[in-house]
């Protein structure tokens, strides 16, 4: 059996990181495709040689020449400009538009079958356009802020609570944005809700507020601490988790944004849902009961989602 095989366009701090984790785990050969001649070739290199020391064996390449990734099985896009302290993932949008045409043109004419996971802010509206301009099917685009939302989310928890990372666990729905929803009535810890153990007394409202909050708040805290870039590590072990559900049929149940068609109301438009990740792609868009609280937060959130596509469309009328 041969190994599969992994493009990743953009070879900047993300796309660098990916290649690591993604060559650690074993999970294919490595293309990283970036724009800035020479930066793809020498993290390739880079990280190949760290493989004798790892024990990793996976090819690692450099290109800029979009032929390279050419039946690539899983794709994963971190092309485009990063945010900088005082910027809004919405700032970012003319810009990584542009991006998302190349990179959407480039997987449609080389890796037409490929899983394709977005990383590219704004999220929501930058998968959307990329599953336009790809042509590629909804199933098979999806983006990553789910995973990395709520592994924020578990990381806060689990300090408070003084626990393990492994035994809680948290969803995060809506849009990758300051309108995303942490949900606290589906989080817990060992199988214990959130609310059961405010009632239990091992933490208070108020905390489990802040908490929330802070997860919102969560990438432009390390924004505001690195100041020449946004979060790197989190959000690549996150979409490594995504193409390792495809690539090995795990059907995990992972909180995406995956394109709804009627699904919590909404129609062809990508918003953070709980999904089921296989061979097949999207295999699930899973749909929970929401209380009334909740279904607001979430129409706010699918409102913020839709003025970014609609900011979209006045840039590029090809997508209207
Ligand atoms: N095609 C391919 N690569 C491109 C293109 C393009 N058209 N335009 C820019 N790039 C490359 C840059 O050369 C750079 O190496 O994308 C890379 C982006 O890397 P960084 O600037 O280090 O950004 P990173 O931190 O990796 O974040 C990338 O993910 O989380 C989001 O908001 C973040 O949109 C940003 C993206």
């Amino acid at each position: 059996m041969s190994r599969k095989k992994i493009a990743l366009i953009g070879g900047g701090q993300i796309g660098g990181t990916l290649a690591l984790l993604a060559g650690l785990k074993e999970l294919g050969d490595i293309v990283i495709f970036d724009i800035v001649d020479g930066v793809p070739q020498g993290k390739a290199l880079d990280i190949a040689e760290a493989s004798p020391v790892e024990g990793f064996d996976a090819a690692m390449s450099g290109s800029s020449d979009y032929k390279d990734i050419a039946g690539s099985d899983v794709v994963i896009v971190t092309a485009g400009v990063p945010r900088k302290p005082g910027m809004s993932r919405d700032d970012l949008v003319e810009t990584n538009l542009k991006v998302m045409k190349s990179v959407g043109e480039g997987i449609r004419d080389n890796c037409p079958d490929a899983f394709v996971i977005c990383i590219t802010n704004p999220l929501d509206a930058m998968v959307w356009a990329l599953q336009k301009f790809s042509g590629l099917p909804a199933n098979k685009v999806v983006g990553m802020a789910g995973v990395l939302d709520s592994a924020r989310f578990r990381y806060f928890l689990a300090e408070e609570f003084n626990v393990s990372v492994e035994d809680v666990t948290a969803f995060v729905l809506g849009g990758h944005g300051d309108t995303m929803v942490p949900s606290v009535r589906y989080s817990t810890v060992g199988g214990i809700p959130l609310p059961d153990l405010v009632k239990m007394g091992w933490t208070t409202q108020e905390k489990l507020d802040q908490i929330v909050q802070r997860t919102r708040d969560g990438g432009a805290e390390i924004v505001g601490l690195l100041k020449t870039g946004s979060a790197f590590y989190a959000p690549a072990s996150s979409a490594i988790a995504m193409a390792e559900s495809y690539l090995k049929d795990k059907k995990r149940l992972l909180p995406c944004a995956a394109q709804l068609n009627g699904e919590y109301g909404v129609s062809d438009r990508y918003v953070g849902v709980p999904t089921i990740i296989g061979a097949g792609g999207i295999e699930k868009v899973v749909e929970i009961e929401l209380d009334a609280a909740e279904k607001e937060m979430f129409s706010t959130s699918v409102k913020a989602v839709e003025g970014l596509v609609e900011s979209c469309q006045k840039i590029n009328p090809d997508l209207a």
